[in-house]
């Protein structure tokens, strides 16, 4: 049986964000278990239904990496206690038209890392209930929540024995989630 794919989408649009090493950071972890394959979401436009008269190439790209994935992963960043501008434009794209949405019956992990303690807790629930609305089958436990410390990652690699311990669990039991899915 070939590994299990996954459409990985960053909340960030910087290029140094924190999340995006934190998501290649989890796709070494992840090698040998998961293929993790980087969706880019900056490129879309805003969501405009107008837009679906002659519909951007980003948008239909998108929803045929996510179609053609095993499962997700969302990895977001906290902005003001939500998720980002740039997730839910990708979520609301792959959602539409309708009937045609890329999201249902996908299954999801939700992650984030934030300077902050609360390591992305607001952020992944507004996203855990989002995607759960466009019908996606999110793992619910364990709940990662990072907070990025010093010590923990370098450059795009997790240092920290005990998060590479945690989070190589995490993925583990993802890929196992996944394959009851597939
Ligand atoms: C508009 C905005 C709102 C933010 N709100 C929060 C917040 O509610 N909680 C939090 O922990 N960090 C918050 N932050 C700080 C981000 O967690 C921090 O900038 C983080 O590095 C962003 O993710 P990135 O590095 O992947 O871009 C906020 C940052 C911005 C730009």
């Amino acid at each position: 049986m070939p590994m299990p794919t996954v459409a990985v989408l960053v909340g960030s649009l910087r290029a140094q964000s924190l999340n995006r090493r934190y998501a290649h950071a989890l796709a070494r972890l992840a090698e040998g278990t998961l293929e993790m394959r980087f969706c880019e979401i900056g490129d879309l436009p805003l969501y405009n239904e107008d837009l679906w008269a002659d519909p951007p190439v980003p948008v239909l790209r998108m929803k045929q990496e996510v179609q053609a994935a095993d499962a997700v992963m969302l990895i977001t960043p906290e902005y003001n206690r939500g998720t980002t501008p740039a997730m839910v434009n990708a979520l609301d794209w792959g959602s539409r038209p309708m009937g045609e949405s890329c999201w249902p019956d996908k299954p999801a992990a939700i992650s984030g890392i934030s300077p902050g303690a609360p390591g992305t807790l607001g952020a992944q629930k507004e996203l855990r209930e989002r995607a759960t609305v466009l019908g996606m089958q999110v793992m619910g436990l364990p709940q990662v929540y990072m907070q990025a410390s010093e010590g923990l990652m370098q450059d795009d690699r997790i240092i920290e024995a005990s998060a590479i311990d945690f989070l190589g669990g995490w993925l583990t039991k993802f890929a196992g989630f996944v394959e009851k899915h597939r």
